[in-house]
C-alpha cells in the first residue's frame, strides 16, 4: 500500500479535532517503555484506531494511543507503542505515524525501542544511545523510501552519515551526566524479527560493528530523516544476546517487559532532562 500527502493530511485532520496542542516533538515510546506517556500535563489521548491509516499494535506492552500534552514544558505527541514490520505491515505503514506526526509540525524525533545487548560490556537495564544503525531490512529490499517519491515529502536519495543528531546526543549525555545516569552509546542492528537471534547470528552481528539488536526505529528513523527532521534515538538493554548453543535459556518477551521497569526511570529522566536542555 503506497500512502500519498492526502491520506497523511487525513490522519492530522482527525488528530488536530482531538487537540489544540501543537507539537513540535514526537516521542515514539517502545515495548514497555510507554510510562511517560502517563505524565503528560494536560493530555489529549487519540486512541490509534480512530485516526484513518494508523497502524495497529497488536504486541503486548504496546497500548496503542496517541498522547499529546507537555511535558518538561515542551509540547509533545507521544505515541505510546508502535506497529512493527513482524506483525505484516509493510515499511510504509510502519512509518505511517512519523509522515502524520510531520504534518502535524513535528521537527525534532525521539525514539526509544528495547533491544538486545551485543556489546559484552553491556547490562541488562542499560540505556543506549544510538549513534549509528545497521539495516538488514532495508539492505534486503524493506526500505520505507522505496516506490515513487514526493518531493514534498523530501528527496530521493538521503545521505545517511548524519542521521542521529550530534548537537541532540550531546544534550543526551548531558542529561544523563545531570542525572547520574550511565549512559551507553553505540550501534543498532535492525532485524525484521520476530524470532530472536540464533547464538550464530549474535556473533556475526557483534563482529561486524553492532552494539544492540531489535526490531524496529530504523524505518522510522529513515522516513524522518527523509522528511528533514532531527532524530535522537535510545534503545533499552533488556536482555544479553546469548551467543553460545546450549546456554539454557532463551531469549523472551517476558523479560524484555520485565526489564522495562528497570529501563523506565532512567530513560525518563534522560529523556526529561533532554526536553529541558532543548527548551534552553
Ligand atoms: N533481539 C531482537 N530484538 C529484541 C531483543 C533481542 O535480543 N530484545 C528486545 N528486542
Amino acid at each position: 500500500m503506497t500512502f500519498t500527502r492526502k491520506d497523511f493530511a487525513a490522519a492530522a485532520r482527525v488528530i488536530r479535532e482531538r487537540t489544540s496542542l501543537e507539537p513540535r516533538i514526537g516521542l515514539v515510546l517502545g515495548s514497555g517503555l510507554g510510562h511517560l506517556a502517563d505524565t503528560l500535563v494536560d493530555a489529549d489521548v487519540v486512541p490509534y484506531r480512530d485516526i484513518p491509516g494508523w497502524p495497529q499494535s497488536t504486541v503486548e506492552g504496546h497500548r496503542g494511543e496517541l498522547v499529546l500534552g507537555m511535558l518538561e514544558g515542551q509540547p509533545v505527541v507521544v505515541q505510546r507503542g508502535r506497529a512493527h514490520f513482524y506483525e505484516g505491515y509493510t515499511p510504509q505503514q510502519v512509518t505511517f505515524p512519523v509522515r502524520v506526526m510531520r504534518e502535524l509540525g513535528v521537527t525534532t524525533l525521539i525514539l526509544t525501542n528495547a533491544a538486545g545487548g551485543l556489546n559484552p560490556d553491556f547490562h541488562v537495564g542499560d540505556v543506549m544511545l544510538i549513534n549509528d544503525h545497521i539495516n538488514f531490512v532495508g539492505m534486503a529490499g524493506n526500505n520505507p523510501l522505496m516506490g515513487p517519491n514526493d518531493p514534498e515529502l523530501g528527496q530521493r536519495f538521503i545521505g545517511m552519515s548524519q542521521t542521529y543528531d550530534r548537537k541532540l546526543r550531546q544534550e543526551a549525555h548531558r542529561a544523563a551526566s545531570e542525572a547520574g545516569i550511565t549512559l551507553r552509546e553505540g550501534v543498532y542492528v535492525c532485524l525484521s524479527g520476530p524470532t530472536f537471534e540464533t547464538p550464530a547470528e549474535v556473533r556475526m552481528l557483534r563482529m561486524l560493528g553492532g552494539d544492540a539488536v531489535g526490531m524496529s526505529t530504523v524505518h522510522e528513523v529513515l522516513v524522518a530523516r527523509h522528511g528533514g527532521m532531527r532524530v535522537l534515538a535510545f534503545s533499552g538493554i533488556t536482555n544479553l544476546a546469548i551467543d553460545r548453543l546450549d546456554a539454557g535459556a532463551d531469549a523472551n518477551h517476558e523479560e524484555v517487559l520485565e526489564a522495562g521497569r528497570l529501563i523506565v526511570p532512567r530513560l525518563e529522566a534522560i529523556l526529561r532532562g533532554v526536553l529541558r536542555n532543548m527548551a534552553e
